[in-house]
């Protein structure tokens, strides 16, 4: 049987990424160009610096992906590409070179969302069980998903105001430690015990997240300490911080396993990478024998385009497909895949 070839694009916030997957299981290439040094310079990602450097880097990162994975255009079945959400100016960059793909090499084009690639992300380790819930921890989402079956996805909690990764970086700019503060607090929580006392988030939905008064609560901390002439233990705050937030995770994820019973249990983003959070969440997995559960390897947490390989694989199989009108959408909705009429 001829091999089927999938390339895929990925540039929603600062990675501009290409991979080559072939026949849904072996991946090619995999090249990620990362701008985390630029805006480590601003202290947070620069949305026009970002898709600026989309552009510089996007041609480069799609012929290195080709020449790397020893495969041309031709060899190409479909391209799949990451359509949102997104910052807009970088999620163009990506949607474009697809679109040019696509119509200079009459190749069928699918979108998928980024969520999607991040919870498909975790299908080079494991192949996905359903029903499977994912927690989806990175700079701009906080998420728990359910997942019947291929590309059936039901949102079952969120965040009303900061995304975890957010929070991170935002009470790591307080304590002066740099971006992405999400390493750093990581690194320097486990110099410190959680000793200053932060309030316990409260939502109305047993399942959603809340961390802006979270945050707060430590910027209030730093100045009460400030106004007493008292030393900030720089090791200690990101300890209770990083605590405070990883058990309302950890919390949500118990109540959501309690309520679903998936057969599955995976995570994906950039947060994933948290040494704490896999402490926590292997010990609350392995107290549930009956579900598998996947903790990804950093390569695979973070924004690359395997992710989007891979959902884009299922997606391309299931027959979604855009077309050459379609924009990019920052604030895509996680829809589940549905079979038009004629294809019922
Ligand atoms: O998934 P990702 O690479 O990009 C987005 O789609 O947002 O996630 C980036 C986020 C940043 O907020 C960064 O601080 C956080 O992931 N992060 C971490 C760790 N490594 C990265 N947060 C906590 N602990 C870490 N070890
Ligand atoms: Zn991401």
């Amino acid at each position: 049987m001829k091999d089927e070839i999938i390339l895929a694009i990925e540039s929603s916030c600062d990675e501009t990424a290409c991979a080559i997957l072939k026949n849904g299981t072996e991946l090619l290439s995999n090249i990620v160009s990362s701008q985390i040094n630029v805006h480590t310079a601003f202290g947070g990602v620069v949305p026009e610096v970002a898709s600026r450097l989309h552009v510089e880097n996007i041609s480069y990162v799609i012929s290195s992906a080709l020449e790397k994975a020893g495969v041309t255009m031709d060899d190409v079945d479909a391209v799949t590409y990451t359509q949102g959400p997104g910052l807009i100016g970088s999620l163009h960059v990506g949607v474009l070179a697809a679109k040019t793909l696509g119509f200079v090499y009459h190749k069928p084009l699918v979108p998928v969302h980024h969520l999607a690639g991040h919870i498909y992300a975790n299908e080079y380790i494991a192949p996905l069980r359903f029903p499977l819930l994912a927690l989806v921890v990175s700079g701009g989402h906080t998420e728990l998903i359910r997942m019947e079956d291929d590309m059936k996805f039901d949102c079952v909690g969120t965040t009303h105001d900061d995304a975890i990764g957010e929070a991170y970086d935002k009470v790591a700019r307080v304590l002066g430690l740099g971006y992405p503060g999400g390493p750093k607090i990581d690194k320097l929580a486990k110099e410190g015990k959680p000793v200053y006392a932060l309030p316990k988030v409260h939502t109305d939905h047993p399942l959603d997240f809340s961390f802006s008064g979270l945050k707060s609560a430590v910027i209030q901390s730093l100045g009460r300490l400030e106004r007493h002439g008292e030393e900030l233990n720089k090791a200690d705050m990101a300890a209770s911080f990083q605590e405070a937030a990883l058990n309302e995770i950890t919390g949500r994820v118990r109540e959501a396993i309690e309520l679903y019973h998936p057969k599955h249990f995976v995570m994906a983003g950039g947060v994933a990478a948290n040494s704490r959070l896999r402490e926590l969440i292997t010990a609350e997995c392995e107290s549930h024998p009956d579900m598998t559960y996947t903790i990804p390897p950093m390569w695979c947490c973070t924004d690359n385009a395997a992710m989007i390989a891979k959902a884009g694989w299922h997606a391309y199989k299931l027959g979604v497909r855009g077309d050459l009108y379609d924009s990019p959408d920052p604030g895509l909705e996680l829809e589940s895949f549905e079979p038009s009429k004629e294809d019922a």
